[in-house]
Formats: C-alpha cells, structure tokens, sequence
C-alpha cells in the first residue's frame, strides 16, 4: 500500500538543467501518462471540497488546463481558461504578472464568472506564486469568490504559498520539494 507521496514522487520525472543550467524541471507528463497516479492526483486534490458547493475550476495555461478539467469533471463544476494574452476570441480582462526574468499578461473572458460564484483555482505547480497571483487578480475584479486554489506541487522556498494565503486564498499542494 504506496503512499500518497511516493506514487506522486515516482511518477514525476525531473529534469536536470532545463529549461537552463541549474533549474530542476518536474515535469508532471510521466504523471498525466501513469492511469493511476492522475487519478490519484485528482481524486487527492478534490476531496476536501467533495460536497461543497463550487461553480467554477478556473485553469491556468496549459498544464492547469488538464488537471483543472478532470477536476471539474469531478466535481460537477464548470470549467473557465485562464489563458496566455491574445488567444481568447470574446471580450477580455487582461493582468501582467512577473515570470522569473521579466512579466507576461494574461486573460480571461469578462463573462466568465458571475459575481460570487465560488471559484477553485487549478494549476500542476506553485513556484513564486506570480501566475497564480495574476489568475486571483482577474477573477476577483470579476467578483468571483476564490475558495481554494489547488497545486500537485509546491515549491516552497520560493514563497507562493505564502503569497496566496497573504492575499487570503487557502492553498492545497500534495507534495512539495526543497530547493528550486
Ligand atoms: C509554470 C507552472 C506554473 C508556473 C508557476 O508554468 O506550470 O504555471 O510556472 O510559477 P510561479 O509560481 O513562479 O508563477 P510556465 O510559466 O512554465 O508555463 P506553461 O505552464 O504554459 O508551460
Ligand atoms: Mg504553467
């Protein structure tokens, strides 16, 4: 009987130096393509909120997209992209938020959410907390009521985490690595 954490650490493979020298790149692929380990990803990440009401799972772009849906799915909630700028086609909200090295914006539909919707936010990984920030920003200029916001990993030298509970989003990761 494998452990929560060890099924997720077995199925996670890191890659030395990419995208550059140095950086430890945990790429959740391996994870996606493992029947179990999804399953047991998502099934991890939904059951504190199974008989809560949620509306919404808003995805970030693009490894949130594929959690997010399995866990709306899941939960019988609705599904909104939170997207890279210029790929959405209606009427937009648009947020800069801070990469490593410089800023990048993205978007939303205005019609996404409806003022006090309950919204789970969904992402594979918090790091600084920087596009996790960006996604709060633009759901709560459009009223939407953040309940959670959901992560398989976490890295938590880089301070996320504690960005998101400072702007008052409770934060659910399952497994967190030391070091970048
Ligand atoms: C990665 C990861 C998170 C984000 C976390 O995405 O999937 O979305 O970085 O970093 P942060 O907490 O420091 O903001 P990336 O920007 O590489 O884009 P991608 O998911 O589209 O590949
Ligand atoms: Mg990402």
């Amino acid at each position: 009987n494998i452990s929560l954490e060890e099924t997720l650490l077995d199925a996670i493979r890191t890659i030395p130096d990419y995208p550059k020298p140095g950086i430890k790149f945990r790429d959740i692929t391996t994870l996606l393509g493992n029947a179990r380990a999804f399953r047991r990803a998502v099934d991890e990440l939904v059951h504190p909120y199974a008989g809560t009401k949620i509306d919404k799972i808003a995805g970030i772009e693009a490894r949130g997209f594929i959690l997010g849906g399995a866990i709306a799915h899941q939960l019988s909630a609705g599904f909104i992209p939170i997207r890279k700028k210029g790929k959405l086609p209606h009427e937009t909200v648009r947020v800069a938020y801070s990469l490593e090295y410089g800023i990048d914006e993205m978007e939303m539909h205005r019609d996404a959410v409806a003022p006090g919707e309950k919204v789970m936010l969904v992402d594979d990984l918090i790091a600084t907390g920087g596009t996790a920030e960006g996604a709060t920003k633009l759901l709560r200029q459009m009223g939407a009521d953040i309940v959670a916001a959901c992560f398989v990993i976490d890295l938590p030298e880089l301070g996320g985490r504690s960005k998101l509970e400072t702007l008052d989003v409770p934060v659910r990761t399952l497994i967190s690595y030391d070091g970048h």
